[in-house]
């Protein structure tokens, strides 16, 4: 149907008879000349109907902007005045048309291509918000990335395996997505979560290194980071150390950005999972962010009851503050009132303050926001405690642990993006190690910090079962830029441990046997050691491409109620 793409013709094409298929971009229309930009998948080009040239002009004269059409003609230079005009080089050249299809008209499209529309219209109408350069740039560049990573896994001896997607639940924190068996009433298949436990059979059978662009399922609650239905890089390698897969991850990350950004990152940095939360008061810390968290917990120690008489002593509680160089003049009273409402969405009991208007005097002001005046000698420990500098401003927060970090945490993230301290250009992965192994859910049982199939760092069983809440596990996270890009650890695979695992969670010898028989027993087959980890390829994608939420780079979408405003699913 054409013998030339629009964004391929160049001054080489000059004087030759081309054949185009595709939409109209733009049309104007005068009375004996209409100029189209014409467009396909690789760019544009402008198109000149001629009265003087096309038979039936009468129906050119109907074109729109929208229509699908074939166009014929004549490749030409374009005219000295239009060529100042656009003054781009790409634009040398246009076409003198003598013949046109028409494909298909279009209905009005429901977007508006020159503004910002709303999700649920570019949703609904999802083929057509992919016609947008910006839209099928994402799109274009994941498929350069999952090029990129095939090719990478492939010339490191990687074999690419797909596993199940009808299968049994393998747990990730998440709830499963269950599938009706036609055949055997009333049991389900459970979509997988992750293909965890069958990378790890594929270990067993002596599948030495393995890798899939995966698709994972987990109903679980969205965010612009979460989907129900997202894409894991997913690798799995017996008989290695942690250390190998995490420099074999570096070279990976680092090969994308220079690939598609052209960026050389610099060495990948290691932080403990303590650390980062003392520091930073999160596990996926944006150290694009120099700001960091003081800990006023000693300074204050004895004297919780006057100053923060909402702490309860049942509590592991914890006063912190951040430091905002210049910030009287920095921010406003007014902006301190934004960030007061800003906290106020986490329940923190008091939002405080301290304006450091002259150290050596040890004048502060505390806008009366303590209940108890603050005395010049706690001003004296704060002052040489922190590296605060006459007009600075402390933000300070005193709540029980989780909630101090979450509070100051997403206030560090806010004012570092809002005063620019946040260098938004920059890119800083980092590996966070040594998590603990479990965690209490909300109901105070013990959980998987990642998964139970996670190794202990202490092998000894005994020791696990005694004060589970203080083993640290095998796991690595990589973060960047705040955001959790992948998650991976070495596995548990003597099937001993790994029923001691189950027990410590609590779950009974029915539902061990119920769920995970199958697993345990192949580790008694010789189960070799073997580590891996899985990157998400839509959080990869979107750092790549500068986004900001993970539906901008997933030609088709959910909504963060889980629905598909275009298919209507479910139903
Ligand atoms: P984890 O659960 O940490 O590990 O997932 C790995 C990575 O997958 C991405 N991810 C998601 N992306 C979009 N939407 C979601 N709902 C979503 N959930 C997770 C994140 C995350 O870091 N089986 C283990 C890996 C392993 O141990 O090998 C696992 O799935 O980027």
């Amino acid at each position: 149907m054409r013998t030339k793409y629009c964004g391929k013709i160049t001054p080489i094409d000059i004087n030759k008879i081309i054949t185009i298929c595709g939409w109209i971009d733009k049309i104007r229309i005068l009375k004996t000349i209409i100029f189209i930009d014409m467009r396909d998948t690789t760019g544009t080009i402008q198109v000149i109907f001629n009265k003087k040239y096309i038979n039936d002009f009468s129906l050119a004269l109907k074109l729109r902007s929208n229509f699908c059409v074939q166009i014929k003609g004549l490749v030409t230079l374009k005219k000295q005045k239009s060529l100042l005009k656009n003054n781009i080089l790409d634009n040398l050249v246009e076409i003198i048309a003598f013949k046109f299809f028409i494909f298909n008209k279009t209905l009005p499209i429901p977007l508006d291509y020159k503004k910002k529309n709303k999700e649920d219209i570019r949703f609904k109408f999802r083929y057509l918000d992919l016609r947008r350069d910006i839209m099928f740039y994402n799109i274009k560049t994941r498929s350069k990335i999952t090029r990129l990573v095939r090719k990478f896994f492939t010339s490191n001896k990687f074999i690419e395996i797909e596993t199940p997607i009808l299968t049994k639940s393998t747990p990730e924190g998440a709830s499963d997505y269950l599938v009706n068996s036609r055949l055997y009433p009333g049991k389900y298949y459970a979509l997988p979560q992750s293909p965890q436990l069958f990378k790890q059979l594929l270990m067993i059978s002596g599948i030495d290194r393995y890798y899939q662009i995966a698709k994972c399922f987990r109903d679980e609650d969205l965010r612009s980071d979460r989907q129900p239905e997202f894409t894991q890089i997913d690798i799995e390698i017996a008989f290695i150390k942690t250390s190998y897969l995490q420099i074999l991850i570096n070279n990976l990350i680092k090969k994308l950005w220079l690939s598609i950004k052209n960026i050389k990152l610099k060495k990948i940095k290691t932080i403990n999972y303590y650390d980062s939360l003392f520091k930073y008061g999160t596990d996926k810390p944006d150290l694009r962010n120099p700001i960091k968290f003081i800990e006023l917990n000693n300074i204050f120690k004895d004297k919780y009851a006057d100053f923060f008489p909402w702490l309860s002593k049942n509590n592991i509680n914890r006063i912190i503050s951040i430091n905002i160089p210049n910030g009287i003049k920095k921010i406003s009273d007014k902006q301190i009132n934004v960030y007061k409402k800003f906290l106020k969405k986490f329940k923190i009991h008091k939002f405080m303050y301290i304006k450091i208007i002259n150290i050596k005097k040890k004048i502060i002001d505390e806008n009366k926001i303590f209940n108890n005046k603050i005395d010049k000698n706690i001003i004296s420990q704060i002052l040489s405690h922190t590296t605060t500098c006459n007009g600075d401003i402390l933000f300070i927060v005193a709540e029980e642990l989780n909630l101090a970090n979450k509070a100051l945490s997403s206030l560090r993230i806010k004012i570092g993006i809002d005063l620019k301290f946040t260098d938004i250009k920059n890119i800083y992965p980092v590996w966070i190690i040594d998590f603990p192994l479990f965690k209490k859910d909300k109901h105070n049982n013990l959980k998987s910090m990642h998964h139970p199939f996670t190794a202990p760092k202490n092998k000894n069983i005994n020791i696990i079962s005694t004060d589970p809440l203080k083993i640290l596990s095998s796991a690595f996270d990589l973060v960047i830029n705040g955001y959790e890009i992948g998650g991976g650890s070495q596995r548990i695979y003597n099937y001993k441990i790994q029923t001691e695992i189950f027990n410590i969670l609590n779950i009974s010898k029915k539902k061990q046997k119920e769920k995970f028989d199958f697993f345990v027993n192949a580790l008694k087959y010789g189960a070799p050691p073997h580590s891996g980890l899985a990157l998400g390829l839509d959080r990869l994608t979107m750092l790549l491409t500068d986004n900001k939420t993970i539906t901008d780079v997933i030609a088709f979408p959910k909504t963060t109620s889980a629905t598909c405003l275009m298919t209507g699913a479910p139903c």
